[in-house]
């Protein structure tokens, strides 16, 4: 997928308000399916993910993360006050939600509300080092279809211009091959100490 980023694109300062988005590039993919790229979710689009959060013909969504409790049952709300920074791509015909990628402090390795509980958010000044999480979504019929490495690889640079001194981790099931697959072409490594692969949490990082 090719992204040009739009003029003056990068003024903005995160975090966001909440519900507010900012259109920071345009993508097209290699079928030529347009692509609005944002920073930030606005209601409509909050409103678009509470509901594919609560597709059960999701198995993917819902055996592979905590959505449905995170974004469906869960206010938004309260996600975004645990200081995350969204990226959404949207299908420009039909305005459809098609990939979402987040960031946000967190220390390395703790796990993921589908493996134990979400992280309350401490004062940042705890935080031991600039480690940053980072979650990938793509959805229905766009998953699969070669759309990740660079919408992933265009938010983390972009969040990372705001961040200049954040490390990358993300935690996963490590029989998810799909996200494993997208976090090693992203030239993310494997942290064997942090992990717990005896329970399938796979944890890795890019510096
Ligand atoms: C993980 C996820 C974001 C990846 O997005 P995607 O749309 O599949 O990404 P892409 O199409 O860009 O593919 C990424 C890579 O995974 C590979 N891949 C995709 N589906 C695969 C599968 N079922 N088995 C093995 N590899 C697969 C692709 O071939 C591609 O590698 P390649 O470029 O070398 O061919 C998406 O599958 C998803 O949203 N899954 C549900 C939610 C989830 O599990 N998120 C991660 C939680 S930790």
């Amino acid at each position: 997928m090719k992204i040009t980023p739009k003029k003056d694109s990068q003024n903005f300062s995160l975090p966001l308000p909440i519900f507010h988005s900012v259109h920071i590039a345009d993508a097209i993919s290699k079928e030529g399916e347009e692509f609005d790229v944002l920073v930030g979710l606005n209601k409509e689009q909050v409103g678009q993910l509470k509901k594919l959060s609560l597709d059960k013909n999701d198995i993917d969504i819902q055996n592979h993360t905590g959505d449905r409790e995170r974004f469906g049952k869960g206010l938004y709300e309260e996600w975004y006050a645990l200081n995350r920074t969204p990226f959404c791509l949207i299908h420009k015909r039909t305005d459809a939600l098609t990939a979402l990628v987040w960031f946000g402090r967190k220390d390395l390795g703790k796990k993921s509300i589908k493996f134990g509980k979400e992280e309350i958010p401490t004062n940042r000044t705890l935080f031991e080092h600039e480690w940053h999480t980072v979650s990938c979504r793509s959805y229905p019929p766009f998953r699969g279809t070669g759309l990740m490495q660079n919408f992933t690889q265009f938010s983390m640079d972009t969040y990372k211009k705001q961040f200049t001194s954040a490390m990358f981790w993300t935690g996963m099931d490590d029989r998810n091959k799909p996200i494993v697959r997208l976090m090693t072409k992203l030239e993310f490594e494997v942290d064997k100490e942090n992990s717990d692969l005896s329970n399938n949490w796979l944890v890795m990082t890019k510096k």
